[in-house]
């Protein structure tokens, strides 16, 4: 990479470390840990990016992720773990390099991305119209589902029910920008971390958390007396996100990828994690 790149990248990670020690601040952060999700939390430290530049050793394709997002990226034994980490050391192999996972916020992924912090976004990521004008994303290797997670008992039985109520979402997901659509901004609370909306939740701070339906069955799963609607909010297709210049890489990934779903790699990951 030239100089010249290495010194933009550098700035916009000096940039993203202070919108993410500013995000931090605002993030309500209560001081009871009241029940997360099981390894689902990135030990202190780990949510900032090493200073290393995507393409800086030419045998190392750098993937960043938010690893609060179970099944898909989560931190095990101090090590990021999940369905997308596994098929992403997949295609790293097929493509003869070595996988490295960057941690970091999730609104931080698409300018990492753009930016060539990072050679790609794998992190449960929605296609979408606007992420599209900033990014290019792979063909879709899952489908996730918007569901609003409630307390048990509960008098939100409907999506409707949820006009007047409090809202939380994982600030920049899909759910934060249609709960801000269809029940108004001021009813949204944004987190940093799906884990700490939910932990609003328990704390009666939120009335419901909307968020993709695998992390929210692995919240529940985590913590007593929460339930899911069984109205779906939204289906969507996840997918890898890469730089609109880097078409190289996106041949390369989708090749490797459709390789991966015809061998059947995919689906047995996949199952690995979703029973
Ligand atoms: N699918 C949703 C989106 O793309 C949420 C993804 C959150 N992923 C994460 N690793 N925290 O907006």
């Amino acid at each position: 990479m030239k100089k010249i790149m290495k010194i933009a990248a550098m700035l916009t990670l000096i940039a993203l470390c202070a919108v993410m020690v500013i995000s931090c601040g605002k993030t309500e952060t209560p001081k009871d840990t009241a029940a997360p999700a099981p390894d689902t939390t990135a030990a202190p430290g780990t949510a900032a990016p090493a200073p290393d530049t995507a393409g800086a050793d030419d045998n190392v394709i750098v993937m960043c992720t938010n690893a609060s997002f179970p099944p898909y990226e989560f931190v095990e034994n101090g090590e990021i773990t999940g369905i997308d980490a596994e098929i992403a050391a997949k295609i790293a192999e097929k493509l003869g390099m070595t996988l490295k996972i960057e941690d970091m916020e999730f609104s931080a992924l698409i300018p990492a991305v753009q930016s060539g912090l990072a050679d790609f976004a794998m992190a449960g990521m929605t296609v979408n119209e606007e992420r599209l004008q900033s990014v290019n994303f792979s063909t879709s290797y899952a489908t996730g589902v918007q569901v609003v997670i409630i307390p048990e008992g509960s008098d939100i039985a409907s999506l409707d029910d949820l006009n007047g109520k409090k809202i939380g979402v994982q600030l920049a997901t899909t759910g934060d920008i249609y709960a801000t659509d269809d029940y108004g901004e001021e009813n949204v609370e944004e987190y940093a971390t799906g884990n700490d909306a939910v932990l609003a939740l328990t704390q009666g701070k939120v009335d419901a958390v909307i968020i993709d339906n695998e992390p929210a069955k692995a919240y529940v799963a985590a913590n007593e007396g929460l339930t899911i609607l069984s109205t779906e909010y939204a289906v969507e297709d996840y997918a890898i996100a890469i730089a609109k210049e880097n078409t190289e890489l996106l041949d390369k990934v989708n090749a490797a990828l459709a390789e991966l779903i015809d061998d059947g790699v995919v689906t047995e990951i996949v199952n690995k994690y979703i029973g």
